[in-house]
């Protein structure tokens, strides 16, 4: 067990995207350390536009005994998330950790995205990650304490030829990460950018048996950043890079 007396009390952890894929494996491996560390009592704050999959995870939380609650919205709103925002402050009175996971991507050639795809991806991935992380990080400031993730990608920092918006939108995001971490690094705020290659998770559609055989799974992804936040608070874990043994698939 990583984390200190002083640190094992409060923990509202808020999820975006988290009713599948990578975000709903998160909010469940935070709930299954807090069954194996008594000590460690998450209060878990699950958000994505779909209502029964973020309370269907959120239930499935609980039978560990964690707390957890469901608020259907949508990133790209961004009046929306600050309302999202200032209700958890006002049930919960602090947010200790952001994992901004919710995310979308269109792959196809370059030449045929069009200005819906654009817009779709740039909305959630780029607005919808900055104006949350703007109002969260806010808010740690004022505790002078917190972490915040960014599930960005592989292709955040490496092209790949069917993914031209999907790549602008995640490098953008690497250039928030970098920009906030030297705000962070002033009051007391952990900034980790988690970089996964091919994770098998509803995002991609339907896969055939001997893709998925060269994918990572959710739960991959969800472990070492759940230790990344368990590690004490005077250690930031900043970049986790994660590759399927074989590589990238799709080059
Ligand atoms: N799978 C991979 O290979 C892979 C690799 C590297 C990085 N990533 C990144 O990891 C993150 C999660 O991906 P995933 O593969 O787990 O995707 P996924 O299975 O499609 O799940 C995405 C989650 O985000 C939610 N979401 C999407 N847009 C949203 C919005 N505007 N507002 C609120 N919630 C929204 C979705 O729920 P609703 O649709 O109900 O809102 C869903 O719960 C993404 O940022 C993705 O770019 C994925």
């Amino acid at each position: 067990m990583y984390i200190n007396q002083t640190e094992m009390n409060k923990h509202v952890i808020v999820i975006t995207g988290a009713g599948k894929g990578i975000g709903k494996a998160i909010a469940l491996e935070f709930a299954r350390q807090s069954s194996l560390k008594p000590a460690f009592k998450p209060s878990l704050v699950l958000t994505a536009r779909t209502e029964n999959e973020i309370e269907s995870v959120a239930k499935e939380c609980r039978t560990f005994g964690a707390v957890a609650e469901s608020i259907t919205a949508d990133i790209s709103n961004t009046s929306q998330m600050s309302q999202v925002t200032d209700r958890i402050i006002e049930r919960y009175g602090a947010i200790d950790c952001l994992v901004n996971n919710a995310g979308v991507g269109r792959f196809k050639p370059l030449g045929e995205m069009n200005e819906e795809d654009f817009d779709y991806c740039v909305a959630t991935n780029m607005k919808g990650t900055f104006f949350l992380t703007q109002k969260i990080f806010g808010v740690m400031q004022r505790q002078q304490k917190g972490h915040i993730f960014f599930i960005t990608s592989v292709a955040a920092e490496k092209a790949f030829k069917s993914s031209s918006v999907y790549c602008m939108t995640k490098f953008a995001q690497k250039g928030l990460v970098e920009t906030l971490r030297l705000y962070a690094r002033e009051c007391n705020v952990r900034i980790t950018d988690v970089m996964p290659g091919a994770v098998f998770t509803p995002m991609w559609g339907e896969m055939p048996d001997d893709m998925k055989a060269v994918m990572m799974m959710p739960e991959d992804i969800a472990v070492p950043v759940v230790q990344a936040y368990l590690l004490p608070g005077r250690t930031s874990l900043e970049e986790l890079v994660l590759r399927p043994v074989g590589g990238d698939i799709n080059e």
